[in-house]
């Protein structure tokens, strides 16, 4: 390990009081230092992502618009098999987005089974910070974006639309299995120099899923959770096991109670794994990271393979996440 990754992953306050916890500070509040700006996201394609939303935070120091602004990048690449435009359809060859937003202080947004608008990640933005509610779905949450000015858009691709036919052709329709060649879904969590923290996640989801299908990305608490007293955590992989762990909040619950980022994200998969053994191995990719409130970074995954990216102010890290399993 050099030595900017063991700073990435320990600052060096590795201590529970280095938190700056309430209830672990008696002798009153810590002193105000500035933080160490840092941007992590999920898979290689979160370099780029995490670089825009460094660059964003340069130019506006607004957080939330960085981390939105990160994935936007990702959502318009037409390469990307699993997120925004170029992401593979459901079975009845519809690309549906899910996605969430959320800030440190709890405030988020949310969109689940949205079509033909690119930016998700934008409407959950204006769900969050236009309307009284945090989710909207399916013709809902499309009403709401059309409303609000987002433009319709076929998020089909030449390939896309080559392969989903190729697909309904099989004689089994089958799902394909959760794997690292199609990257998966993009969450990037973020912090700036006053110790403010953000998020943000958005995916097409499972290739060829039914109709209807959330994932774990649009879901508070399951593919997202920030609460910048404790830390962030974003996931990628298989929604379902995700969801059925409240995956990104058990992550971030544990950071407060002192866990590594790494040990946390590593507890959170091996539950995964524990429970979830009716996920024959093929279809079952979890993988988790997250940001803790002292600046330390950690990432895991159930199955070999998952990458993550560091972003601060010397540059970007892509790390290989360790595993449970080959
Ligand atoms: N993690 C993305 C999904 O399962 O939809």
């Amino acid at each position: 390990m050099n030595s900017r990754r063991r700073f990435l992953k320990n600052s060096g306050l590795g201590t529970m009081a280095a938190l700056g916890l309430p209830y672990l500070s008696p002798g009153g509040p810590m002193p105000q230092q500035k933080k160490a700006r840092r941007f992590v996201s999920t898979w290689s394609h979160g370099k780029v992502a995490n670089e825009m939303a460094m660059a964003v935070l340069n130019e506006k120091s607004e957080l939330l618009s960085s981390v939105e602004e990160g994935v936007r990048i990702v959502e318009s690449d037409p390469d990307g098999r699993s997120v925004g435009l170029g992401g593979l359809p459901d079975n009845s060859g519809r690309v549906t987005l899910d996605a969430c937003i959320m800030r440190g202080n709890g405030a988020s947004g949310s969109v689940g089974a949205l079509h033909n608008i690119e930016h998700p990640i934008s409407v959950a933005r204006a769900v969050m910070e236009k309307t009284q509610h945090v989710m909207l779905v399916g013709d809902g949450a499309r009403k709401f974006a059309l409303d609000q000015g987002f433009p319709n858009k076929d998020l089909l691709v030449p390939e896309t639309r080559r392969d989903y036919e190729n697909w309904k052709k099989e004689e089994e329709l089958k799902l394909p299995p959760i794997n690292h060649e199609n990257h998966d879904t993009i969450g990037l969590i973020g912090m700036d120099e006053n110790g403010k923290m953000a998020g943000a996640c958005t995916t097409s989801g499972w290739a060829y899923k039914m109709p209807g299908r959330l994932g774990d990305s649009p879901i508070i608490g399951a593919g997202l959770f920030v609460d910048e007293e404790a830390g962030a955590a974003t996931a990628s992989g298989l929604g379902e096991s995700i969801i059925q762990i409240a995956g990104c909040h058990l992550v971030v619950e544990l950071m407060r109670q002192g866990m590594s980022p790494d040990d946390a994200c590593k507890e959170a998969v091996t539950r995964i794994s524990r429970k979830h053994s009716k996920w024959n191995k093929e279809s079952l990719q979890a993988c988790f990271i997250a940001l803790r409130r002292d600046g330390s970074v950690g990432g895991y995954s159930l199955k070999k393979g998952f990458q993550y990216v560091v972003t601060d102010d010397e540059g970007s890290e892509i790390l290989d996440a360790p595993y449970l399993t080959k």
